[in-house]
């Protein structure tokens, strides 16, 4: 009798263990990764292709991009936001110091790839929490690449 009654309270233990989901019942469930909100690593390629076509059109930018290896800079361009929102991509290029180095690029040249991006985030329907998120994480950047 007593080892069923153990047995009955272990069960109990192992039901409420179950139940409690640890720390997420307690309201401290962590939000989905910036990552996870854009949609993952399809969304934002299909974001990034959308960029990078805004750019080519672009005549106040297009210039500085005639020798770019264009597949290259598509890669590391998602692998960069992948990361940078919380993904689980490795970022391989030059930092963004290094790959800016000797263009002086300016702010309005700066400003003018921003809205590019802006354009096809709108396309793409991020929301706007998710939208200044990597606006912000990309902002952070800006000192390394203008002016360089
Ligand atoms: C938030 C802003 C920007 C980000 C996140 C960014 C990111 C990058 C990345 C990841 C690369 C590739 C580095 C590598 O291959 O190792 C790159 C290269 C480059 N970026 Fe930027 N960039 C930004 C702004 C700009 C602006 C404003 C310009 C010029 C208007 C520019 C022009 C270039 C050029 C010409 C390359 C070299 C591409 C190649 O040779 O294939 N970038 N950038």
């Amino acid at each position: 009798m007593r080892r069923r009654m153990a047995m009955v309270a272990l069960a109990a233990v192992m039901v409420t263990a179950g139940c409690s989901g640890g720390m997420e019942s307690k309201g401290t469930m962590a939000q989905p990764s910036l990552y996870d909100r854009l949609g993952g690593k399809p969304a934002i390629t299909a974001v990034i292709d959308d960029f990078v076509g805004n750019v080519a059109g672009d005549t106040r930018i297009n210039k500085r991009f005639a020798n770019a290896d264009i597949p290259r800079l598509k890669m590391r361009l998602v692998d960069q936001v992948c990361e940078a929102s919380g993904g689980p991509c490795k970022y391989t290029g030059a930092s963004m110091r290094d790959a800016h180095k000797g263009m002086n690029i300016t702010d309005a040249e700066f400003g003018a790839l921003v809205e590019d991006l802006v354009k096809s985030l709108d396309k793409f329907k991020v929301g706007a929490k998710e939208k200044n998120e990597l606006l912000g994480a990309l902002g952070g950047m800006k000192p390394d690449i203008v002016g360089q």
